[in-house]
């Protein structure tokens, strides 16, 4: 079983966004997907509730139980654990990572976000985990490609010494709508530029994580 730990001690960046949308894709890969929801708001869980579909599978629980979880997702066979951390959570947040194959750290790209991640890359460092930042909440690119708020963070982004995924996930409508009725984007509007995009970075973190 390989585990992906979604990690952001700032509130709002896309942890749960990205979680879900990471394992519905691996769901419909055929794989046997589970999120951990380990954030008191319980974001992944209410998304759940209103999912039709069964799979993946969220279940909330606390960090400090995460390591019986996992002994009893192995037995069960499941292929991939996606866990969705709580902002301002260090301890907790320290555990999810401590589990973790790989690390994501979502961001958004401006000035306050870059800096706010400086935290998470510190949790990461002291536990010498493989991890990646990912920017998210990007404005969509122009005729000429990426605009140059988003070329400079990778620039800021460059001095934390993780990489940075090529894919960025855009600011777009349709990402937060299809989380309204339980659904992915890649469910709700498969044609979509954010469907794509969304396609585009779970490609990336499955060729560096190896996932499936
Ligand atoms: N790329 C995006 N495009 C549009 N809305 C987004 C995007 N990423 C996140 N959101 C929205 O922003 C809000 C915060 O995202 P969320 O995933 O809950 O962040 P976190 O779990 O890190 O606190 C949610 O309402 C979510 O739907
Ligand atoms: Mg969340």
């Amino acid at each position: 079983m390989k585990i992906v730990t979604l990690l952001a001690q700032k509130g709002g960046t896309g942890k749960s966004t990205l979680s879900i949308h990471l394992a519905v894709l691996a769901a419909a890969s055929n794989l046997k997907v589970v999120i951990a929801d380990i954030d008191p708001q319980q974001s992944t869980t209410f998304w759940n509730e209103r999912r039709a579909s069964d799979a993946p599978d969220v279940i909330p629980m606390k960090a400090n139980t995460l390591k019986k979880h996992i002994a009893e997702l192995k037995r069960q066979g499941v292929d991939l654990l996606v866990i969705d951390t709580a902002p301002h959570s260090f301890e907790d947040s320290v555990i999810a990572a401590q589990l973790a194959d790989f690390i994501l750290i979502p961001t958004r790209p401006a000035i306050l976000d870059l800096q706010a991640i400086g935290f998470s890359v510190e949790i990461v460092k002291n536990i010498d985990g493989k991890a990646a930042i990912v920017l998210n909440g990007c404005p969509f690119p122009g005729k000429n490609g990426e605009r140059a708020i988003v070329s400079e963070a990778r620039e800021a982004l460059a001095g934390y010494g993780l990489p940075v995924s090529p894919a960025a996930v855009s600011l777009r409508a349709a990402l937060s709508h299809s989380l309204i009725n339980g659904e992915a984007v890649t469910e709700f509007d498969s044609n979509s530029k954010a469907a794509d995009e969304i396609r585009g970075l779970m490609n990336w973190i499955n060729q560096e994580a190896n996932l499936w």
